[in-house]
């Protein structure tokens, strides 16, 4: 009896310790998405290397800690509508696909933008020819995905750094009317899916002013707009704190989502002041500008730690107005900030290393929610 009372002890303190053990583990298997899922949607941008691969050790990773996706090239016209009678879908629908697949949330980036336009859209003068591309461009491509897409940039970088209006093909041949048709056409579309202005630069003063001034117009016209999206191409010492605060309580006021769209911090030298995100410039590269070509050191490590968990311990006080917050990118090696202002460097600026490893900025940023929930 002795003997069996043992056995018995010894048999329920194991059980308690596995059970012990799988808390704990269940407790250390920590997220991104999981970490922030009541404050906002944690996205990535993935290129089409990342969703036509199946079983990686990259999809695990994307599946396990983003709960959303945006299309970093292929809805893009020069990709998606590279002639005028030819739509090629077949990137994008993968993209979209890749998405319901994996019950993700999913962002369209980006219907109406003067870079990476296809050559022919360039050519067009003629107002109702433009009007013409816009209803067929955006209705043709809103209603493939209707249902599916949840939410659009439907008008990219419309604003110079001044906060005036950019001159784009767009607006030199419909005036800024083409904003309001632009709106129009995506909710005629789908009068479900969230719709975005979408920039950078967005917690400049000036930007700010002119993005407010532009919201207010469509707003004024009656026109469906959810949300704007700062694209948060930051890097270790801009924006200033302050300034992206302020713009999240600012564009907050207009009654309207706010997503960070774009999210990564460049540790690279940026002697030409480049503090935007304009895809076509270009500055030649040097060993001066290109400092750690093998390896991150340790203490910019921390810089970008730091800056990472002050950015969102922002984000998470303005978070009853934040709907997404999505990474440009998943791992450094895959960032389009190896090759832009400069081409061929080494940068740094995103949560996962080349080998997909969590870096310490990973860390940081969940460890801001420990102990609350
Ligand atoms: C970038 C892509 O990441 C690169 O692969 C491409 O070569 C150029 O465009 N603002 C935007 C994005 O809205 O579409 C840009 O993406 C980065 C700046």
């Amino acid at each position: 009896m002795k003997f069996f009372k043992i056995i018995l002890s010894l048999f329920i303190s194991i059980i308690l310790l596995t059970n012990c053990t799988q808390k704990t583990i269940q407790k250390e298997q920590k997220s991104l998405k999981k970490t922030f899922e009541n404050d906002f949607y944690i996205g990535a941008a993935l290129n089409e290397f990342q969703f036509n691969k199946t079983d990686s050790v990259e999809t695990a990773l994307i599946i396990n800690e983003f709960n959303s996706i945006t299309a970093e090239n292929m809805m893009k016209s020069m990709h998606i509508h590279p002639q005028k009678d030819t739509f090629n879908f077949k990137q994008a629908d993968k993209f979209v696909a890749f998405g319901e697949k994996n019950n993700l949330f999913i962002h369209g980036h980006t219907l109406i933008w003067h870079s990476q336009l296809a050559p022919w859209i360039k050519e067009i003068k003629d107002s109702t020819e433009m009007v013409n591309f816009m209803k067929n461009h955006i209705q043709t491509i809103v209603n493939r995905y209707k249902g599916k897409v949840n939410s659009w940039d439907v008008v990219n970088e419309a604003l110079n750094d001044d906060g005036t209006l950019r001159k784009t093909v767009f607006l030199d041949a419909l005036g800024e009317d083409y904003l309001a048709l632009a709106f129009k056409l995506a909710a005629e579309a789908d009068p479900v899916a969230e719709l975005y202005y979408n920039d950078y630069s967005m917690a400049d003063a000036p930007k700010r002013k002119g993005a407010i001034k532009l919201v207010k117009s469509l707003q004024e016209k009656g026109v469906k707009i959810d949300g704007i999206g700062m694209q948060g191409h930051w890097g270790l010492n801009f924006p200033d704190l302050k300034e992206i605060d302020k713009s999240l309580t600012e564009y907050a006021a207009l009654g309207i989502k706010i997503s960070i769209t774009e999210l990564d911090i460049t540790v690279l030298p940026n002697p030409f002041e480049v503090h935007g995100a304009d895809v076509n410039m270009s500055f030649e590269n040097n060993e001066t500008m290109n400092p750690y070509p093998n390896k991150l050191p340790d203490s910019i490590n921390n810089k970008l730690a730091k800056r990472y968990e002050d950015i969102f311990k922002i984000l998470l006080k303005h978070k009853d107005n934040i709907s997404r917050i999505t990474f440009w990118g998943v791992n450094d090696g895959q960032s389009w900030l190896n090759n832009w202002p400069i081409n061929g460097r080494t940068n740094y600026p995103l949560l996962f290393d080349r080998e997909f490893k969590p870096k310490k900025a990973y860390k940081t940023i969940l460890s801001l929610k420990d102990g609350k929930e």
